[in-house]
């Protein structure tokens, strides 16, 4: 195990404050709260963004890129879009510094010894429940062959999900426009355009919901082409959810 190193004055860091340091070569988030002091990679798990830089609001930092909050005690993911803990480290207090040791991996039981004099172990917040499956979508044929208008087209859509999240792109609001034109070359057949953002703008589950939704379109019996459009302006955000999204992710 890593030992600990000293990385700052207890006087350094207000109460509440944060600071960003470095141990052992990685950029580790140091807060103070409520008299102890904890750590985190310095990494927001949706898609890297850095939470020493974030809003701090009692136990919870907000990562400034997309919002997803974290419990800076255990570095469980609290809101979407991340759906995974960040590392959380052991911290402890000592002759008047504050003292980081990396741990490993993400823990489920929380880091030791935060306190401002000595240490101590706090007390732990269990991570969120994994997001339980989507309701069971309809098979890829069931809506092959109906009147294609953009409610039918947008019900077709529900099949394709955020494989991170197991949530379907219609609920969680990534489907932002859908337009049908008859297509020119191949009479009695439409082509479908879907204008389609990301929760990030490097989201590395992208390339699949496109293949996705272009596969579950094109299997239609009058669909003459699928044209998916990303669109990242307005961004993403989690007020674009569904309210079954929302039961599904348990945010409430
Ligand atoms: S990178 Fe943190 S919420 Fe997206």
């Amino acid at each position: 195990m890593a030992d600990f190193v000293r990385v700052a004055d207890t006087t350094e860091i207000p109460d509440p404050g944060k600071t960003l340091v470095e141990v052992d070569g990685e950029m580790i988030a140091l807060f103070h709260v409520e008299g102890r002091y904890y750590a985190l990679d310095d990494v927001c798990t949706h898609d890297g963004g850095p939470l020493a830089d974030g809003e701090l609001r009692d136990h919870k930092i907000a990562c400034p890129r997309h919002g997803a909050k974290f419990d800076i005690r255990t570095g469980a993911a609290l809101t979407m879009p991340a759906v995974r803990a960040t590392r959380a480290h052991d911290v402890k207090v000592e002759d008047g510094g504050v003292f980081v040791r990396l741990r490993a991996d993400a823990t489920a039981t929380g880091p030791a010894a935060h306190a401002s004099t000595g240490t101590s172990t706090p007390s732990v917040s269990p991570l969120p429940a994994a997001p339980s499956p989507a309701t069971a979508a309809p098979a890829p044929g069931d809506a092959a062959s109906g009147t294609l208008c953009e409610d039918s087209i947008r019900e077709m859509l529900k099949q394709v999900k955020d494989p991170e999240l197991f949530v379907n792109i219609v609920d969680l609001g990534l489907v932002y426009g859908v337009t049908l034109e008859p297509a020119a070359d191949a009479p009695g057949k439409q082509k479908i355009g879907i204008d389609m953002t990301m929760t990030s703008p490097a989201c590395p589950a992208g390339p699949q919901l496109i293949g996705d939704t272009k596969r579950v379109l094109g299997a239609h019996a009058d669909v003459a082409g699928v044209e998916v459009r990303i669109v990242m302006d307005p961004p993403w955000t989690p007020d674009r959810m569904t309210e079954a999204a929302r039961d599904q992710l348990g945010i409430f």
